[in-house]
C-alpha cells in the first residue's frame, strides 16, 4: 500500500513513519509514504500558499494552485491514487472505512492548514473524512490517523494473523475486557470463566461482556445490532 500525504508539514509525520509497527512495516515493504510539500509548487517569489479571503473576513485561506499541482504532479510520477480530503466537515471515520481503505493500492491524504482551504480543491478529491467533531489546526493528525489505522489491516503488519480480527467496532461490537498475568492484583481476580479452560464458555462469556459494554457504553452501536437468539438469552441471564 502506497500512501501520498500532501502537507505543508512533512516533518511532522516523522512520528508515525519512523516508529513502532508502522516503521517496521515500511522497512518490511508492506507499506510506503510518500510526502509531498505544497509550497514546491508555489510559482511566486514569497512561495504563498495561503491568502486573505474573498468577501473578507478574518484568517487566511488556502489557495487551490499549489495544492491541486501537487496532486497532480504526484499522479502524473507514481500513478492515480484514491485522493482523501482530511476535514472537520468530512464523513466521520469508522472502522468499515478503515477497511475499505485498506484494499486501495494507492492513497493520497490531503491536508489543509489555516482557517480554511478554498472550496475548489474538493472537486479534485474523491472523498472528505473528520476524524471526530472538533478542529484542528490542520488534517495532518487526522492523516496520522488515517494511515494507522489502514496501516494495521495491511497483510503483514501486525504480527499475529488474529490479532486485528477480534477487536473493537469489527462486528459493530467493542471489544470484551482482556487479562494477563498475575491472576490476583490488588485484590481485582481475573474472572473465572476465563481461566475454566472451556473454549465454548470462554466463547460466551466474552461475547456478553462485549455485548453489555457495547449496550452501556455505545447505545447508538447497539441499536444497530442484529442479535442472536443465543445473544438475547444471555443478556436476559439465561444459563447456557
Ligand atoms: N482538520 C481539522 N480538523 C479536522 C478533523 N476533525 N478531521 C479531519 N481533518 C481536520
Amino acid at each position: 500500500m502506497i500512501f501520498e500525504v500532501v502537507t505543508l508539514f512533512p516533518e511532522m509525520f516523522s512520528s508515525v513513519t519512523g516508529a513502532s509497527i508502522i516503521g517496521k512495516a515500511q522497512e518490511k515493504g508492506a507499506l510506503q509514504v510518500y510526502l509531498t510539500d505544497p509550497r514546491s509548487f508555489t510559482t511566486d517569489k514569497h512561495h504563498s500558499v495561503d491568502d486573505t479571503p474573498y468577501g473578507g473576513g478574518a484568517g487566511m485561506v488556502m489557495r487551490p494552485d499549489p495544492l491541486v499541482a501537487a496532486i497532480e504532479a504526484i499522479e502524473l510520477a507514481r500513478g492515480p491514487a484514491h485522493k482523501i480530503l482530511l476535514t472537520p466537515t468530512g464523513a466521520s471515520l469508522t472502522q468499515p472505512t478503515v477497511l475499505r481503505l485498506a484494499k486501495v493500492p494507492r492513497l493520497m491524504l490531503v491536508c489543509g492548514r489555516y482557517e480554511g482551504m478554498d472550496e475548489r480543491v474538493r472537486g479534485f478529491c474523491d472523498e472528505e473524512l473528520s476524524i471526530g467533531d472538533y478542529v484542528l489546526t490542520g488534517g495532518e493528525l487526522a492523516a496520522m490517523v488515517v494511515i494507522d489505522a489502514v496501516a494495521r489491516r495491511l497483510p503483514g503488519v501486525l504480527g499475529n494473523a488474529d490479532s486485528a480480527v477480534d477487536e473493537s467496532f469489527e462486528a459493530g461490537l467493542l471489544e470484551h475486557p482482556q487479562y494477563t498475568r498475575p491472576a490476583l492484583f490488588r485484590g481485582a481476580a481475573v474472572p473465572e470463566a476465563l481461566l475454566s479452560g472451556n473454549h465454548a464458555r470462554i466463547r460466551r462469556w466474552r461475547r456478553l461482556q462485549s455485548l453489555e459494554r457495547t449496550r452501556d457504553r455505545r447505545p447508538d452501536l447497539f441499536a444497530q445490532l442484529a442479535l442472536t437468539a443465543e445473544d438475547r438469552a444471555m443478556l436476559d441471564g439465561e444459563e447456557p
